[in-house]
């Protein structure tokens, strides 16, 4: 049986990327799968947070995957900060992976930007803790959005290195899920740049929660070129924000692209747009109402991260184990 694991920070503003280059996939592979999906606040305090907006935003991302239709049953939903084995697995691979390995990543050095002497050791550090919380669990499939196939690289160099160094054969490959045709979806403000969640500009993304005015809204007001729709794939490198928004048009309605191109080539912007619109908002709104619905009834949410909690411990804490007689700490 696969076990799968992915995580997404909770930092705010859960947008169209997150849904459709992650979460929804998610809720694709809880039929089929075991699968672990987790809240990283670990990973969101790498940064500076106000302690009550990272408990709000910890419940509001808890309500957004339980609003997209994940399940709290079937699936371990949980916040990683209560799950200790994260943060000491993580310790063991601080040791594990080389300097050389962590400067090569492209994120640390976007997030860090020109004042890296000033980032926290947490945020370098990041792609180790991330490695952990996969292999913690032995997990061996990451549905995540193309931003994080170099980190799931380094987890695998990371299991491999340990196994080497041990002599033993403990942690599995891990395998990225890179799956739809949204695995990575750009700013409405320039089609160049990820739709993420820090960008300043709240135009640049659809949130899960925007209601239907604001999402026709940003659609409305999205970037584009002076010319028609592209008829086909061949001149999307050129067309950046028109490929995006044919993208997101072709995931939304679970179509390919060509068709998306083969319907709308040749024709303008403002039609588009407006059929785009009405598509978000028929499959994002009912979606933000559930989500805003759970909000205020934070005890569910609670409840299912409790559970959640309980049952990530569980199956870490033999495996921790082992790991640290692999690695010959005393368990006197
Ligand atoms: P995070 O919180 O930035 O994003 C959560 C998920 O959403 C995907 N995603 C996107 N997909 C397509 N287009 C976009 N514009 C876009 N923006 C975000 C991300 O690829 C991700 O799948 N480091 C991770 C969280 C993490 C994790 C893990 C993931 C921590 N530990 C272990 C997998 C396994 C992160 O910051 O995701």
């Amino acid at each position: 049986m696969k076990r799968i694991f992915s995580g997404v920070q909770p930092t705010g503003n859960l947008h169209l990327g997150n849904y459709l280059g992650a979460i929804r996939n998610w809720v694709k592979l809880q039929d089929e799968f075991d699968c672990l999906y987790c809240i990283v606040d670990l990973h969101a305090v790498t940064v500076w947070r106000k302690p009550e907006e990272l408990t709000a935003n910890t419940r509001e991302v808890a309500a957004g995957l339980l609003a997209a239709g994940l399940d709290g049953k079937r699936n371990i939903i949980f916040n990683q900060s209560q799950v200790p084995g994260h943060s000491e697995l993580a310790w063991i691979f601080n040791c594990v992976a080389r300097l050389g390995w962590l400067n090569r990543m492209t994120q640390f050095k976007e997030k860090a930007g020109k004042n890296k002497e000033n980032a926290s050791v947490g945020l370098f550090a990041y792609p180790n803790l991330m490695a952990a919380d996969i292999l913690l669990y032995k997990a061996t499939h990451v549905p995540v959005g193309e931003d994080q196939k170099q980190h799931l690289e380094l987890a695998r160099d990371i299991a491999q290195k340990f196994n080497n160094d041990f002599g033993v054969d403990f942690f599995p490959e891990v395998e990225p899920l890179i799956f739809g045709t949204a695995t990575r979806v750009m700013s409405l403000r320039d089609g160049t740049k990820k739709m993420s969640k820090s960008d300043p500009s709240d135009y640049s993304r659809i949130n899960m929660t925007d209601n239907a005015d604001a999402i026709a809204k940003k659609i409305r007001k999205a970037k584009t070129d002076p010319q028609s729709l592209p008829a086909n794939v061949e001149k999307f490198d050129a067309r950046p924000e028109a490929a995006n928004l044919m993208g997101l048009y072709a995931a939304l309605s679970e179509t390919s692209i060509e068709d998306v191109c083969n319907r709308f080539g040749g024709g303008e912007f403002s039609a588009f747009k407006k059929q785009l619109a009405d598509l978000a908002v028929a499959k994002l709104v009912p979606i933000g109402e559930r989500m805003r619905r759970l909000m205020e009834d934070p005890a569910e949410v609670d409840r299912v991260l409790a559970q959640g909690g309980r049952r990530a411990r569980q199956l870490a804490e033999p495996t921790l184990k082992e790991i640290q007689d692999v690695v010959g700490f005393l368990r006197p």
